[in-house]
């Protein structure tokens, strides 16, 4: 569970917040769809769960482990995949997962059988020993979600996951991450395709200007919006708020 406790951030001058009083629990055992606008300040919410971001108010806890307080077993609690996955460019797939997997502990036969496993998955099998690179987008991103995972974190926090994915790699990754929630598991994913929030998520979390305008289930908000699409109702509620 991801627990947020009145987090807002205010960059460089300061003159305005781009995340602003944020309380939200993140549940185990459910995926939460992060949605909001472009500039709703969701990338800057993940940095801060994930403690790349200080935030300039407020506390977040993973697991009971306060990131800032506790940053070394805040972090083993998850597994983070970046909206940038063009970190690493000189290496070879197979080199930035063994990096991953030095970094975390992860022994030998059991990083193994997970690359085998996840590269079949991503069909990645015939791109491991190429430099990152040569990598198209979407095989950078498939990347980055394997050596974000590769320690079995139960924690998953991903900033645009999908994007650039072809159509079986996003399934794959849609799939595992309802696996990984069915398991137990907190998963947390920020998106700005609504379709994709309606079909995969149970719960959602919208932010619009910085601010929650709305964390519960899909149905709970579908009940309250009658015969209305996520899109409309998504429309209305970032118009009002
Ligand atoms: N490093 C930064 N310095 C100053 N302002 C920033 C920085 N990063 C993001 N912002 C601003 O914070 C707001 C939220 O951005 P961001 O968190 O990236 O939104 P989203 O991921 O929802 O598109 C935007 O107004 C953006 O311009
Ligand atoms: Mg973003």
């Amino acid at each position: 569970m991801i627990r947020l406790n009145h987090v807002s951030k205010i960059y460089g001058d300061g003159s305005k917040k781009a995340v602003d009083d944020l309380s939200w629990d993140i549940e185990d055992g459910k995926i939460t769809g992060f949605i909001g606008p472009n500039g709703a300040g969701k990338t800057t919410t993940l940095k801060m769960i994930t403690g790349i971001l200080a935030p300039s108010e407020g506390t977040i806890e993973i697991n009971g482990k306060d990131i800032q307080k506790d940053p070394l077993e805040a972090k083993r609690q998850f597994g983070f995949v970046s909206d940038d996955p063009d970190a690493f460019l000189r290496v070879r797939g197979i080199e930035y997962l063994n990096f991953m997997a030095d970094i975390y502990g992860v022994g030998t036969e059991e990083r193994q059988r997970f690359i085998e496993e996840t590269a079949k998955r991503f069909e990645m099998e015939e791109n491991l020993s190429s430099r990152i690179m040569s990598y198209s987008h979407g095989m950078r991103q498939k990347i980055m979600v394997m050596g974000a995972l590769i320690h079995k974190p139960p924690v998953w926090i991903l900033d645009e996951p999908l994007t650039g994915l072809d159509p079986r790699s996003a399934h794959e990754l849609k799939q595992m991450m309802r696996e990984h929630a069915d398991a137990g598991n907190a998963v947390l994913f920020s998106t700005h395709v609504l379709e994709v929030a309606e079909k995969l998520c149970d719960r959602i979390a919208i932010i619009h200007h910085g601010r929650q305008v709305y964390l519960g289930t899909l149905e709970e908000l579908k009940a309250a919006y009658p015969d209305q699409t996520l899109e409309n109702i998504f429309l209305e509620i970032t118009e009002h708020a």
